[in-house]
């Protein structure tokens, strides 16, 4: 790995040179979004990638970052990293998310997402970095017992991939307390959608997320979607979630890094949209926007499903001045048709 002497020149029409931020996971699918958004507002990025499931195509093609192919758990390399770089923060994406896999091998989620996380932490205390903005989901919350969910909902984690998430939440406040590293945990809801103008989207294989397999299924990549469970107590009887824009997200973490250089101190936010839909919503959506047949098939619930989780991200709409810019579904869907079309070379 070559790691240059500094960040390649932002060439942002910001003048003020900002501080430079070191992005894990930088590209994959969140958190190429997170850069492009930093790029934009005149930040210097440099990327931490493994490419295990990330896009060096995207990466080159659409961000200025430096992309660095390296592991969070090779500590050497951090350390290379933090002393040849300026950085102010990092904002830390890289992790395993498949839910379903860590079940089965849960190792493999503590070791990447914990181990991985805590040997990134030790490496940013030693090189004195102590502002980080982290990746944590709703899932940490379990099934809920209220809706919309708060921020001091009780936690329940019941898959390995959420435990590792509030595993990591949990060590940071005690670096907080014992090392003075302050950072933003944001727990996302569903992240859907793509960067408006078509230069980044969804790709993740295997892809578990609906509204991306409800595209494939327009795309003719699929033959059908699977709607699991349709008796719920729901107005349509399909689950409901909150589908948050990912270039909100990406908004949204500028403004998380932009209160810890202001001084702010360790803090956890929901990011969600507000607003829920049902399973049957996105695929009516999804049939009005692509103008194509989407056959959606009825099957059995799945165990763990809750019927309905949606967050209530007021706080982070108080504390960091952020708003949604995209909470319609139908432009959710449509940033991801787009992105879809282009990506798998639709022609029709
Ligand atoms: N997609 C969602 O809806 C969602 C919801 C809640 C939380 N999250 C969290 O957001 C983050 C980003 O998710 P995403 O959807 O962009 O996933 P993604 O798989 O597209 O991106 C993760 C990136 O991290 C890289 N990576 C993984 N482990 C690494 C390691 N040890 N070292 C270096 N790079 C590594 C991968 O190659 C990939 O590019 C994850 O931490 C995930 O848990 C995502």
């Amino acid at each position: 790995m070559a790691i240059a002497s500094s960040p390649t020149p932002n060439a942002s029409t910001h003048s003020s040179r900002k501080p430079a931020v070191l992005v894990t996971g930088g590209a994959g699918y969140i958190g190429a979004h997170a850069v492009l958004a930093l790029e934009a507002a005149g930040y210097q990025t440099v990327i931490l990638d493994n490419l295990e499931y990330g896009h060096q195509d995207l990466a080159k093609r659409h961000l200025k970052a430096e992309l660095v192919v390296g592991d969070t758990t090779d500590r050497p390399l951090l350390d290379r990293l933090f002393s040849t770089y300026n950085f102010a923060a990092v904002m830390h994406f890289a992790a395993y998310i498949a839910v379903g896999e860590s079940v089965s091998e849960p190792a493999k989620y503590y070791r990447n997402n914990v181990y991985g996380t805590l040997n990134l932490l030790e490496a940013m205390v030693a090189a004195g970095v102590k502002r980080l903005v982290f990746s944590s989901t709703c899932a940490i919350y379990g099934p809920p017992k209220t809706v919309p969910i708060p921020e001091d909902h009780p936690q329940n984690p019941i898959s390995p991939y959420a435990t590792s998430k509030l595993m990591v939440e949990k060590m940071l406040l005690d670096f907080q307390s014992a090392y003075g590293l302050q950072s933003v945990c944001f727990r996302y809801f569903n992240a859907a959608g793509a960067d408006p103008q078509g230069r980044l989207g969804e790709d993740h294989s295997p892809e578990t997320h609906l509204i991306p397999l409800v595209l494939f299924t327009a795309l003719g990549k699929r033959e059908s979607v699977s709607i699991f469970g349709s008796d719920y107590e729901t107005r349509d009887g399909t689950c409901i979630r909150d589908y948050i824009h990912v270039s909100d997200l990406a908004d949204a973490h500028v403004k998380g890094l932009e209160y810890l250089l202001e001084g702010g101190e360790t803090s956890f936010f929901n990011l969600g949209n507000g607003s829920g839909f049902t399973v049957k919503e996105v695929i009516e959506t999804a049939r009005r926007v692509t103008g194509r047949e989407i056959v959606a098939v009825p099957c059995d619930r799945r165990p763990g499903d809750p019927p309905s989780l949606v967050g209530t991200s007021e706080r982070a709409q108080q504390v960091l001045n952020w708003q949604p810019q995209y909470p319609d579904l139908e432009n959710i869907i449509t940033h991801a048709w787009q992105w879809h079309q282009q990506r798998h070379g639709d022609r029709t």
